[in-house]
Parts: structure tokens; C-alpha cells; sequence
């Protein structure tokens, strides 16, 4: 089954590059600008091609490795052409394969493919692909199809259902581009206490290693560690006083911290965690929300 791109960006480039590797036959790309195609083509010793027509008649199977947004005006225009038999594949992780409306009457099969992977050079990235784990969605009469390519190229990979796209997505969101916006938060509080972001970012790194490590080795309650694991309400309180120049990051320790306390139950049945559920509960002023979260 021949293999085609459209859209040659960071994972076009990524995922090409991982299908030629592997020996699988890949005809080239097609994107919106013929020289992005034309780098592609040569990073992957493939083709590109000058229409969209051209290159969908050159193969079996087509990866839109376009931006989310683009997805469905670019299913608007291949529609148009003959597609019978044909995989259509997009890779985002929110949307699903029922983005491409009427590809039954076509005669085509679609899927999602979205690998969890933060997927930031057009040239590297593609060696971290088969550490990643790809989720796959889409027409059941030809899914096996697409599990093989992977397989074929050591991926591992899970499907799931058109319904949990979303939620899918959203937690993808909370373990990588959130735990930035934390990192953020934290680096901000260094900062007004005299650490450069360099020192900070230094000072962070073994602490939240060690934690990433733990966490995903042991799971949320045996890697929970600090004053909500051990109950010490006395610091808690202390540091959402310290936060009140910052109501927005208050707001986000406070919620994160109610999340904690229901992580430290589970570890410690017996204790009484009343008193800190209160203190945790306990809404900010109206208004407060998002205000002062860098100062
Ligand atoms: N980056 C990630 O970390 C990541 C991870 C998993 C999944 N994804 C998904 O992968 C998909 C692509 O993301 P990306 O990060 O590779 O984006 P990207 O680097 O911005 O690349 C998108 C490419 O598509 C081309 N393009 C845009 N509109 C087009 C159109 N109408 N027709 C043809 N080509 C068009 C672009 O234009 P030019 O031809 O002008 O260069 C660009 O080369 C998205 O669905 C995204 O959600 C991304």
C-alpha cells in the first residue's frame, strides 16, 4: 500500500521519515507550499508532487498532516477526487475520523492516528516515534490495516472510540502543555525569591524528575510526598497566605491541592482530613480568579 502526505510539517516530515524507514513504500508529499513538499521529499528520499490530484492517485494510503483546523477544508477538496478503497488518515489528537463527512459514499475508510509525542523538529523528532504510544480511531472494516503500518514500524499503539477524542485530548493537555504552565508558576515564585530562571529552571530539575519518575512508576498515591501527604495543615495555610499577592496561583494550588488531598486519602484511609478539606474549600473573593498570576 503506497503511502502519501499531505501537509509537510513537523509530523509529515516525522512520520514519513519513520515509514520509510521501516521499508514501507511512501510515495511523497503534497502541501500548501511546494517548497515545504520539495524538503520533505528530499529528507525522506521520496517525491513530491505539484497537485493533490497527482499525489492521491499515486497511492493506497493518505496521511493530512495538516494543522487541525485545516483538516476538514482539506477533506473538502480530496473528496472531490476518486477515492475508492482508499485509507484517509489525519493525525490530531482532539479531533476524530468522523471529521471527514461522506467518506462512506466515497468509498474510503477514516481514521484518526495521533501519536502522544510533543512532536517539535521537522528533521529529529522522528527517532522519539516509536518510543510513543499512537492512538487510532476510525472505520472497523479497515482499523487492522492501519495497527499493521505501525506495527510494522514498532509502535505500539491503542484504539479507542470516536466519543473519547476529547477527553483523550484533555488529558494529554494536563500531562504535558499544563505541567509547562505549573513549571511556569513555580519558576515565577523562584523568581521572587531571588532565583534567575536558570537557577530556577537547575533547582527544579531533580525535584520534579525524581517526582515524573516516581509517579509513573508507582502511581499518584505511593509517589505522593510534601504537607498534604503528611497532613500538615499548619503549612498549608501559611502557603496560601503567602499567596495571597498572587490570587491566580493561589487558586491553582488551592484546586490542585484539593486534588492531593483526595490522592493522600486514598494512601491514608484512617486519617481525619477534615480540617484540611476545609481550608482547601474555602472559595477565593469574587473576582479573584486569574488576576496576579505572574506578579
Ligand atoms: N506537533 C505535534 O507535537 C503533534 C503531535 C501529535 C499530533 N499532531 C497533529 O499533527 C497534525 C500536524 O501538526 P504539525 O505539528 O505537523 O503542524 P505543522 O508543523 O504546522 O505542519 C503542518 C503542515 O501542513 C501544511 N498545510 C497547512 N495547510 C495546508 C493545506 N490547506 N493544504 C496542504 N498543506 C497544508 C503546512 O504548510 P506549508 O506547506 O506552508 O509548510 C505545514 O507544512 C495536526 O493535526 C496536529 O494536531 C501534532
Amino acid at each position: 500500500m503506497k503511502i502519501g502526505l499531505i501537509g509537510a510539517g513537523k509530523v509529515g516530515f516525522s512520520l514519513g521519515k519513520l515509514f520509510v524507514e521501516n521499508g514501507l513504500p511512501v510515495a511523497g508529499y503534497f502541501s500548501r507550499t511546494p517548497g515545504s513538499a520539495a524538503e520533505a521529499a528530499k529528507f525522506t528520499g521520496t517525491h513530491h508532487f505539484d497537485t493533490m490530484q497527482s499525489l492521491i492517485e499515486a497511492c493506497d494510503v493518505l496521511f493530512l498532516t495538516v494543522p487541525d483546523g485545516s483538516i476538514g477544508s482539506v477533506w473538502a477538496k480530496i473528496r472531490e477526487f476518486h477515492l475508492a478503497g482508499k485509507l484517509i488518515c489525519h493525525c490530531s489528537g482532539s479531533i476524530s475520523s468522523t471529521v471527514f463527512c461522506g467518506i462512506d459514499e466515497c468509498g474510503a475508510f477514516g481514521f484518526s492516528v495521533h501519536p502522544l509525542l510533543a512532536v517539535s523538529d521537522r528533521y529529529g523528532s522522528y527517532r522519539k516515534l516509536p518510543d510513543a504510544l499512537f492512538t487510532i480511531e476510525g472505520s472497523k472494516a479497515r482499523l487492522s490495516d492501519v495497527c499493521a503500518l505501525l506495527s510494522v514500524c514498532g509502535c505500539r499503539f491503542q484504539v479507542i472510540e470516536a466519543k473519547n477524542k476529547v477527553r483523550y485530548h484533555a488529558a494529554a493537555v494536563m500531562a504535558s502543555n499544563l505541567v509547562v504552565a505549573l513549571t511556569d508558576c513555580a519558576i515565577g515564585l523562584l523568581s521572587k525569591c531571588g532565583f534567575s530562571d536558570d537557577d530556577a529552571r537547575a533547582a527544579l530539575s531533580p525535584l520534579m524528575r525524581g517526582n515524573l519518575d516516581a509517579v509513573l512508576e508507582k502511581g499518584p498515591a505511593a509517589a505522593l510526598t510534601g504537607p498534604i501527604e503528611r497532613g500538615d495543615i499548619e503549612t498549608v495555610k501559611k502557603h496560601l497566605d503567602a499567596l495571597e499577592e498572587a490570587p491566580g496561583i493561589r487558586e491553582v494550588y488551592r484546586i490542585l491541592s484539593l486534588r492531593a488531598a483526595e490522592v493522600a486519602r486514598s494512601a491514608h484511609p484512617q486519617r481525619d482530613d477534615t480540617a484540611l478539606l476545609d481550608l482547601l474549600k474555602h472559595c477565593p473573593e469574587e473576582g479573584d480568579e486569574g488576576k496576579g498570576f505572574l506578579q
